[in-house]
């Protein structure tokens, strides 16, 4: 770690009561959003405002995938240039601020970020690159110097980079503490060692913060240069020590580790609220779920599944990659589909999975629903109209579907892995099995398909799954925590 800054008690003669809190992010709910990071850094930034301790803003950048809707009801506040290496880039501010009070800007720059989606074009080092230097950049501009920059995933982390090696001597940034928050270790951020200078402006005597394997690591350098670093379930900060789960990185997170904890991630549970989500066919609550039979029949209908109150509906919401546990249920579910059941699949991904799917459904026509979209409307219908989710990862930092799916009161069937193993509970809110193999899946499945026919028990089963408290109180509590801990530097 760089060690620049000012100490504790220079620091105190000069902070303001209510601690400033920058959350930096490529994506953030409500305005942009391709899985779980958004909807953390969306309802984490808005439950910590909500407790007031905190002044607690967030910046993104501005992706012309962002809706008109809200971009008409952004303020333009200025611009400034952003140099980096060779290169000076505009870089325009935007604000709004919620109604959760909590104060985004949007970092607009049309070159990098006027394109579909967010991610997955060959400059992605450069673009984020400059979204990170930008949120530097332009705190003079606003006049806001965060007491904890907290950033999460690698598109960030080079902002935590930039405030040791180029930043933190100024007197105005000496008194920011860094955060780095993990949602998935698979995803780094590495690139050519030639890049160094050229493009993402990091001096040769800062090389050894950001080297690793002979390669730029972004999530390295973020690792080594913050005060502290997070991930998003206490599971998952013990299993990224073993290489098994660090894709090559935990050697760094050993080294680390006493900068390092585990907070379990929240869901925003009056967006999730089956009494109030418009999205269902009909509404219901934890104390009658009289009405999640209409649930389940109408989705029946929609799938073209025959209408069977009897017949078990198993669903997954997921990506269709590999890590999400896609092997196991391809080598068992012709199996299990010989069993009285139903089972759908939403969500888009790798090729072969999706083309497995396809034909299932081609082939199962009464019993397997393929549904290879993106689409919110659906998933909703889903964790709600379904009896079982299942959600068998190989590995987990959290995952918020099983949260999602237990909301809904349909029951969690999961693999113990990171976030998983910390949310659901066997006999508590769940079913659960230990090891990444297709038949002890398949076992779980079938005792849960059994119990399912015990109308007493498996009421009092989607009850508990209903009301276990996912909301962000006890998390976002941790993470206050966390903040002080960063700022007093123990
Ligand atoms: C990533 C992880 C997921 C986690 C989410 C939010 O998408 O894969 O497990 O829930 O980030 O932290």
């Amino acid at each position: 770690m760089v060690k620049t800054q000012k100490t504790n008690a220079e620091k105190l003669t000069k902070t303001p009561e209510k601690k400033k809190i920058l959350f930096v992010a490529s994506e953030a709910t409500p305005f942009i959003s391709t899985g779980g990071l958004a909807e953390v850094v969306g309802s984490l930034s808005a439950a910590l405002a909500s407790e007031g301790n905190f002044d607690v803003r967030v910046v993104i950048p501005l992706y012309s995938d962002i809706k008109k809707e809200f971009r008409d009801k952004f303020n333009y506040l200025g611009n400034v240039y952003v140099h980096l290496a060779w290169r000076n880039q505009y870089c325009g501010i935007f604000e709004y601020v919620t109604d959760k009070n909590v104060t985004f800007y949007f970092i607009d720059n049309e070159f990098y970020f006027k394109r579909p989606g967010c991610y997955g074009y060959y400059d992605d080092g450069e673009r984020f690159a400059f979204f990170s230097r930008s949120v530097l950049e332009i705190m003079p501009f606003l006049n806001f110097y965060p007491d904890v920059m907290h950033c999460h995933d690698w598109q960030a982390a080079l902002s935590a980079i930039y405030l040791k090696t180029n930043y933190c001597f100024r007197e105005e940034y000496s008194y920011i503490r860094a955060l780095f928050t993990i949602h998935n270790i698979e995803y780094q951020g590495i690139y050519s060692l030639d890049l160094l200078n050229d493009l993402f402006d990091i001096h040769e005597s800062y090389k050894y913060l950001v080297e690793y394997n002979n390669c730029i690591n972004l999530m390295k350098g973020a690792i080594e240069c913050c005060e502290r670093f997070s991930t998003v379930s206490p599971t998952y900060a013990v299993e990224i020590k073993n290489e098994y789960y660090a894709h090559g990185l935990d050697p760094i997170i050993r080294k680390n580790h006493f900068k390092l904890c585990g907070i379990l991630n929240g869901i925003d549970i009056n967006d999730y609220n089956s009494e109030l989500d418009k999205h269902l066919f009909a509404n219901y609550s934890a104390e009658d779920f009289e009405n999640k039979k209409i649930c389940k029949s109408e989705l029946q209908k929609f799938l073209n599944l025959p209408v069977k109150p009897e017949t078990p509906l198993i669903a997954m919401v997921s990506r269709l990659v590999a890590h999400k546990g896609l092997d196991l249920v391809t080598a068992v579910i012709e199996e299990l589909l010989h069993d009285d059941v139903q089972f759908v699949v939403l969500g888009t991904g790798d090729g072969n999975f999706e083309n497995y799917f396809r034909d299932l459904a081609y082939r199962y026509p009464d019993k397997f629903s393929a549904n290879i979209v993106f689409n919110g409307d659906l998933a909703r219908k889903i964790y709600s109209g379904a009896d079982i989710f299942l959600m068998p990862s190989k590995s987990e930092p959290c995952g918020l579907s099983q949260m999602i799916a237990c909301r809904y009161g349909t029951v969690p069937i999961v693999r113990e892995t990171g976030g998983l193993c910390d949310s659901i509970k066997p006999s508590e809110n769940g079913y659960t099995f230990a090891n990444y193999n297709a038949h002890d899946m398949l076992y779980v499945v079938r005792r849960a398909c059994g119990d399912y026919k015990n109308k007493t028990e498996w009421a009092k089963l989607m009850y508990r799954a209903a009301t276990t408290d996912f909301s962000w109180n006890r998390s976002a509590a941790q993470y206050e925590t966390l903040y002080l801990k960063c700022l007093n530097n123990d």
